[in-house]
């Protein structure tokens, strides 16, 4: 039998990464974080300035990319900073759009399922890449509560950022992606939908660490 998988999607800035990679350590489980790999692609066309389906397709397709405990590394390059820029983040939901490119990365995503078990945190974990997820969780938070997360990010980081300028951009990116024809971000019919706004960080992680212990116990 395949290794377990959790799904936990939702749109931007629901704070699926900071909580999917703590569940995976609280499991001792792998951990992929699909939208950084939509975001590698996303640098790639920038630095090639192209939107070309074939190319796209292509550049994921062969795009030598490696996690290194937190860090995202092209060949040697660590693009981890880069990648996670506004302006990449906004590409990246223009090239999640590309059928080939969305094809060719399947396999890629799914090369992480070993075990003894993996959280992936996306837009169509769920629902694409792992219909077959033990749990699927949809997360969510109000767009204001979601823009002040990540404002308040980018500022630690150092990184100047404005808030209103942050929630359209959310706002657009939301919209993107939940309204495109392949893959678009919808709840998987059998996830459990949680909404954050009111909860900390381990809160969350908590409730859905206790979801995996409950189906666990129900199937043994
Ligand atoms: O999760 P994120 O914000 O890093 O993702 C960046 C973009 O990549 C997001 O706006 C849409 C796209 N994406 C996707 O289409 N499917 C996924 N499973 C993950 C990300």
């Amino acid at each position: 039998m395949s290794a377990p998988v959790i799904a936990i999607d939702g749109p931007s800035a629901s704070g699926k990464g900071t909580i999917a990679s703590r569940v995976a350590k609280r499991l001792g489980f792998h951990y992929l974080e699909s939208g950084a790999l939509y975001r590698v692609v996303a640098l790639l066309s920038l630095r090639e300035d192209t939107l070309d389906e074939k190319r796209l397709a292509a550049l994921a397709e062969e795009m030598e990319v490696s996690f290194d405990d937190g860090d995202i590394l092209l060949a040697d390059e660590s693009i981890s900073d880069k990648v996670r820029s506004e302006l990449v983040g906004s590409r990246a939901s223009e090239v999640a759009k590309v059928p080939a490119l969305r094809q060719a990365l399947l396999k890629r995503q799914r090369s992480f399922r070993r075990p003894p078990g993996l959280v992936a945190d996306g837009r169509d974990m769920g629902t694409v890449v792992f219909p077959d997820a033990q749990l699927k969780v949809f997360l969510t938070a109000s767009a204001e509560i979601r823009a002040g997360r990540r404002y308040k990010q980018l500022i630690e980081k150092g990184i100047d950022a404005n808030l209103r300028a942050l929630s359209r951009n959310l706002r657009e990116r939301d919209e993107r992606d939940a309204k495109r024809a392949v893959a678009p971000l919808v709840p998987a019919p059998d996830s459990q939908v949680l909404d954050s706004s009111a909860l900390s960080i381990d809160e969350v992680a908590e409730r859905i660490v206790g979801w995996w212990q409950e189906r666990k116990g129900g199937r043994t």
